[in-house]
């Protein structure tokens, strides 16, 4: 058997480089448009950063797997196709700012439409908008050669950071289809290494959904926290001890209950977004209302983290050094997509403050080009006066101490492991006084700093 993944991200690079190394026997061919990202993935340093991940890619490629830029080839020559491309949230016209832009998957579709011979499987990987396969099957199906098709759904659950683990032990496999036949070949794929029970079978409409709906749950959960430790702030509270009080309740669980300066991600506001274009669009105004509020909830934390450095630092961070430790959007990933940290320094430096930056996985560019499209209008377009802020006010540190040698204050953005090691004391005597930290993530010992000298400000905790 021979399969094919269209777009090599962080969903389809590690999904199929797991599929080859579990079946040695299919020939995995993964392809992409963007030529200089299958470099990487055919080079010693992937362009996904996933621990874990360098070594089941080494294992199978060259052997069953295959990065490459033909998409005609692969597509003709495979009986599944993945389709794992992009489905950013619309910048222009209907739905913009909300609904998923599906010009990719809609390409996708015709080409394989174009190239295909035979019958072929092809698997929804992206995550869409409810009903999207029936106009992917009617494109399919509309093609004057002799191609058949079926289409599934299969959306992927395996969150950045720990996508391995993910993949070789998932709550569950999801396949939404039409056909039984179909939905057998690809759970047969899956069974290989997957207990039978964990693989959820359902009709298309209900896979497509569900894949939204968990997202919507997911964000829900951490914008739930993220609003009660607002209160905590102001009554005198702490979060961590109310979610652990909150999540040993078993019908609720301690999951997901983390208090953060925000959540981020390519994921949660896009599909939220996503969730409530589609309701807008049935009439189904309050049922968007609600959903609409996990990411205002969203927004409001991350502008209230900017607001309190700003508040403590005397109402003014205008030419202070302010370290930030973190830029991608959780640990343990190189990806920015969303994170809280772009909306927090972009805010900042909209105060006017010296940023050094510095994250373990994110480079010096992707930084840049983050806060360059956070200023940007819906064009691209950004203001000379705030191209000149990033130019003149941003540094990227190579370390911690690094960055917060000389500085007014810190903003931990994300909680990466080393930031929780490191040596207090010397970071303190390198700063100027009083010296003030902010843990957007709760992961600094509060003693600790606290007894050194710091004024340490946290998530939920006045
Ligand atoms: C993406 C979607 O964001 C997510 O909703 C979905 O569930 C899976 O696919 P991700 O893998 O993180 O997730 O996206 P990204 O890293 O941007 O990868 C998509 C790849 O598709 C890119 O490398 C892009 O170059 C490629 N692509 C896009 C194509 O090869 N052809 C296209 O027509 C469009
Ligand atoms: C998410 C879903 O978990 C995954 O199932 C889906 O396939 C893609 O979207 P991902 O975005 O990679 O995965 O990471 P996730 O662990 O869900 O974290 C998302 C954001 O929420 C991160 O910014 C994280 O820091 C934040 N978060 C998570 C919290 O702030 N608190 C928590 O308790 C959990």
């Amino acid at each position: 058997m021979k399969i094919c993944c269209i777009g090599a991200g962080y969903v389809g690079g590690p999904t199929m480089a797991m599929i080859a190394k579990q079946c040695p026997d299919i020939q995995v061919h993964v392809v992409d448009l963007n030529a200089k990202r299958i470099a990487a993935w055919n080079s010693d340093t992937l362009p996904v950063y996933e621990p874990g991940l360098d070594e089941v890619v080494r294992e199978a490629r060259g052997r069953n797997l295959q990065f490459s830029t033909s998409v005609d080839e692969a597509i003709a020559a495979s009986d599944i196709i993945f389709i794992s491309v992009n489905t950013p949230t619309k910048t222009f016209g209907m739905g913009a700012g909300r609904a998923a832009n599906l010009e990719f998957i809609e390409k996708c579709a015709r080409q394989i439409a174009r190239v295909s011979h035979g019958h072929k499987i092809i698997v929804e990987k992206s995550t869409l908008p409810v009903r999207t396969a029936e106009a992917v099957g009617r494109i399919l199906n509309s093609s004057d050669n002799e191609a058949t098709f079926d289409v599934l759904s299969n959306p992927e659950f395996l969150a950045e950071g720990t996508a391995v683990q993910d993949l070789i032990n998932p709550d569950r496999v999801l396949i939404g289809g039409e056909s039984a036949q179909a939905i057998e070949t690809l759970a047969g794929i899956y069974a290989r290494w997957i207990p039978r029970e964990k693989i959820l079978t359902t009709n298309l409409w209900s896979s497509e959904l569900s894949k939204l709906t968990a997202n919507a749950f997911l964000a829900q959960r951490v914008s739930s926290i993220n609003a009660i430790s607002a209160l905590c702030e102001a009554t005198g509270a702490d979060v961590d001890e109310v979610a652990r009080a909150v999540g040993t309740d078993s019908r609720i669980g301690p999951k997901f209950l983390k208090a953060s300066v925000g959540y981020g991600g390519s994921c949660f506001q896009k599909d939220i977004l996503n969730l409530v274009y589609l309701c807008e669009h049935f009439g189904l105004r309050e049922v968007a209302a609600y959903w609409e509020q996990v990411v205002s909830m969203n927004d409001f934390q991350k502008r209230r983290f900017g607001e309190r450095i700003v508040k403590t630092l005397f109402n003014t961070v205008s030419d202070k050094h302010i370290a930030i430790w973190g830029w991608a959007f959780k640990k343990d990933t190189n990806d920015s997509r969303e994170s809280a940290a772009i909306h927090v320094c972009r805010d900042l430096l909209r105060e006017h403050a010296r940023l050094f930056i510095y994250d373990p996985r994110v480079g010096e560019v992707q930084i840049r080009e983050d806060l360059v499209h956070s200023f940007a209008d819906a064009s691209g377009h950004i203001h000379p006066a705030h191209q000149k802020l990033i130019d003149e006010n941003v540094t990227i540190a190579r370390d911690c101490h690094a960055a917060a040698d000389g500085a007014h204050a810190i903003a931990v953005m994300t909680e990466w492991d080393e930031f929780k090691n490191l040596d207090v004391g010397k970071i303190y005597s390198n700063m100027l006084r009083p010296a003030f930290v902010f843990d957007g993530r709760n992961i600094l010992d509060r003693k600790l700093y606290r007894e050194i000298g710091f004024e340490i400000h946290t998530i939920g905790r006045s």
